[in-house]
């Protein structure tokens, strides 16, 4: 993409992936200029001031439809001229025109398998499926529901013991390791999309991405 690919990032909570995402950037090809959340309250916003970040909030209850508060945003985004756009546990379903504006340069991370569990309760969703396995995705955004390419999968094998907050707890840590390496892999071009189809280093990727374990992951750290 470019050599220093401005971020913008998108939250409406406490912003702990965001935090994954700042305190890695001095090691990656990116760099986060803005963040922006339509809660005004949100943590993530305090972490982006403590690290000397421009934060913008819009506070989506103050406009008559989601595709007004949308146009707005987008004007916002706008100004920090971002190579990527990047949600991080932003909360709100995004209108057609949105989508449509970042196509090719919004991605998410969702915390399951795409595309098992789409949606929210993905852990206790995972659990009551009996599933062996649960994880974590980086896709781009479509205007499906948590429906676009994905890039990235971090896996982990339920044990008996979980619960929906372990799994949770679990599934963050990877994220956190996972998140901040996929945007630099598409800053840096490794990542490329034709298609729909994923490439990294122009070998192209399965219908879910990268994969890697939490076993490795914990290896690696
Ligand atoms: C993450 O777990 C991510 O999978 C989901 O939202 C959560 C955000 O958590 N999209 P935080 O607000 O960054 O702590």
């Amino acid at each position: 993409m470019t050599d220093n690919c401005r971020v913008v990032v998108l939250l409406s909570g406490s912003g702990t992936t965001l935090q994954a995402i700042l305190d890695q950037q001095n090691q990656y090809c990116y760099q986060v200029v803005g963040v922006l959340s339509n809660r005004p309250d949100a943590y993530g916003l305090e972490r982006a001031r403590s690290a000397g970040i421009d934060t913008r909030s819009l506070d989506h209850k103050h406009f008559p439809s989601r595709e007004s508060f949308d146009l707005e945003l987008m004007e916002r985004i706008d100004k920090f001229k971002p190579d990527l756009v990047v949600l991080a546990g932003y909360m709100r379903i995004l209108s057609h025109a949105f989508v449509k504006h970042y196509q090719g340069k919004l991605i998410n991370i969702h915390p399951s398998l795409l595309p098992k569990h789409k949606g929210l309760h993905t852990y206790q969703s995972a659990l009551d499926a009996g599933d062996k396995e649960h994880g974590t995705s980086v896709h781009y955004v479509t205007e499906e529901l948590d429906s676009g390419s994905v890039v990235m999968q971090g896996t982990l094998n339920i044990t008996p013991a979980d619960t929906a907050k372990t799994l949770e707890q679990r599934v963050k840590v990877m994220e956190h390791y996972l998140y901040p390496r996929a945007i630099d892999w598409i800053a840096s071009g490794r990542i490329t999309v034709e298609d729909d189809v994923i490439s990294l280093d122009k070998k192209p990727l399965g219908p879910q991405g990268y994969r890697i374990s939490e076993k490795s992951i914990a290896s690696t750290e």
